[in-house]
């Protein structure tokens, strides 16, 4: 176990290879870690996407995950979604800056994080409760040196925007700002200030929109978040939907 290169109350354990990191804190939390580990693989051989998605995970791209102890309410974990897009979003910039590349990233609601309107980072949150004790998993894939073809979003890596980073020194840029933000969102009791960063950073807020859930598709102008992180959808004629799983698309000029 090392921590170099992590703000000081976080623990590093680096993986060859693993199911998927996601699972590893889980096991590790069963067996009596606490809070504040960081478990990074090289690889992950059943990486989780969201909504039961695979999430394709070779060697070369960042596999990482935070777990947590949650002391705020249940219904305030979703936001953490967010907590933590806005930490990778600021990890890429700040890596970006370091390179004198110019980049624009921005964030597509739920957990996406977009370069040039292509995704190159995906967050996973799971809440697990151990007899008493609520934990909570924010897994975080960023692709820095490869990306999948053919996905239903097109995709890209850090290096096709040309950020030349490794996951050992993406890892400590996300963990650094994922600690600033987490203290910033205070277990909650300060979402106002994370959801109106991230509204400000995300892409199609304000604008039209389509929402394509298991069942059914829906139009309307993206207005905002609520409390637990849904997309609040405004449909022709005013009615408001609070949308919490679904995939969105843009307006055809806005999308990609
Ligand atoms: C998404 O579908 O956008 C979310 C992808 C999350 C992938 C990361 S990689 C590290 C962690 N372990 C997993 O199995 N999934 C998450």
């Amino acid at each position: 176990m090392m921590s170099v290169g992590l703000p000081p109350e976080y623990r590093l354990v680096e993986l060859a290879e693993t199911e998927s990191t996601n699972l590893a804190c889980l096991e590790a939390a069963k067996n009596g870690a606490s809070g504040g580990l960081w478990i990074v693989a090289k690889r992950q051989t059943a990486g989780r996407g969201s909504r039961g998605r695979q999430w394709v995970s070779a060697e070369g791209n960042l596999y990482a995950s935070l777990l947590l102890d949650e002391q705020s309410e249940p219904e305030k974990l979703s936001q953490l979604t967010f907590v933590a897009s806005l930490a990778v979003r600021d990890a890429i910039l700040q890596l970006a800056d370091e390179q004198s590349s110019v980049i624009e990233a921005k964030l597509k609601w739920p957990n996406d994080v977009l370069i040039s309107e292509k995704k190159v980072a995906g967050i996973l949150l799971e809440s697990h409760m151990l007899d008493e004790r609520r934990i909570v998993i924010v897994g975080i894939g960023l692709n820095c040196a490869h990306h999948p073809a053919n996905t239903a979003w097109p995709a890209t890596s850090l290096a096709e925007a040309g950020i030349l980073i490794n996951a050992t020194i993406a890892v400590q840029a996300v963990a650094a700002h994922l600690d600033r933000w987490l203290k910033v969102w205070q277990n909650g009791q300060n979402f106002q200030a994370i959801r109106q960063r991230w509204l400000d950073a995300a892409k199609g807020v304000g604008e039209k929109i389509t929402v394509r859930m298991a069942d059914r598709e829906l139009t309307g102008i993206f207005e905002n978040l609520d409390d637990t992180g849904r997309l609040v959808l405004c449909k022709a004629g005013g009615d408001r939907i609070h949308v919490s799983a679904a995939d969105i698309f843009f307006e055809p000029g806005q999308n990609w």
